[in-house]
């Protein structure tokens, strides 16, 4: 009989916006020295290919259509993770707030999520992956040998972004920022199609109060006790 394949582990890390998953997760990745997938970096490619073509955020066909063809490219350079799309560098335009709008919407549409599962599920290579999402656990990856849910308050993620955007020069305001948010927690997390929740089996992590290092001493323990090293 042949002998059954055994699929490189994976560790996921979900939770919402501003918890500290992305930067929790890549340095998580560089620790282990595994792959790293940033799941929110593909809606928000999406999102910037469908506003480049006119595409309208309800025009889920069109949206689904735009996310199956995506040609998207990842790259590391010394400012840290670069991004392509058609061949042209779009880094800088995928975190902003319009964009963050623009994918939220569009991340509850079936057609779109469905798009993007191939796509995800091939980043997992040996000798691992570390994906940071709102459904690895859940949806893309069931089977992940650890998985971590990180959460913090509304108002500490309101905060954290409100810096971050800040330090990039854009203009914001905390008070839209904070209701930005809570309407896109909201959104996220009653949407029909994977909603952002914990895995039954998911370690869920307050960060309200811990700074990376504290978030991050908590993962070892969690990665040790799973023989993950
Ligand atoms: O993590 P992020 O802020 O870059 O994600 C951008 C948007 O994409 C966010 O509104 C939620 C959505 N998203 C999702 O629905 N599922 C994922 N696995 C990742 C992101």
């Amino acid at each position: 009989m042949p002998e059954k394949q055994t699929q490189a582990p994976v560790v996921t890390v979900d939770g919402p916006g501003g918890s500290g998953k992305g930067t929790i997760a890549m340095r998580l990745a560089e620790h282990l020295g595994w792959h790293f997938l940033d799941s929110g970096a593909l809606y928000r490619l999406v999102a910037v290919a469908a506003m480049d073509r006119g595409v309208s955020a309800d025009d889920e066909e069109t949206l689904g259509r735009v996310a199956r063809s995506l040609d998207a490219n990842f790259g590391i350079s010394e400012e840290g993770m670069v991004v392509l799309l058609d061949g042209n560098y779009i880094t800088g335009r995928l975190r902003s707030e319009t964009v963050s709008v623009f994918s939220s919407r569009i991340a509850a549409f079936p057609f779109v999520r469905e798009a993007l599962i191939v796509r995800q599920r091939a980043f997992r290579k040996p000798p691992g992956l570390v994906a940071d999402g709102r459904d690895m656990g859940t949806v893309i990856f069931p089977d992940a040998k650890l998985k971590i849910f990180l959460t913090a308050s509304a108002e500490a993620r309101a905060e954290r972004r409100y810096k971050q955007l800040k330090e990039k020069g854009e203009s914001v305001n905390l008070t839209r920022l904070f209701q930005d948010i809570k309407k896109r927690d909201e959104r996220d997390s009653t949407r029909a199609v994977s909603p952002l929740r914990p895995a039954e089996d998911a370690h869920v992590i307050d960060s309200t109060e811990l700074s990376i290092n504290e978030v991050l001493r908590e993962i070892h323990v969690l990665l040790e006790k799973n023989g993950i090293s």
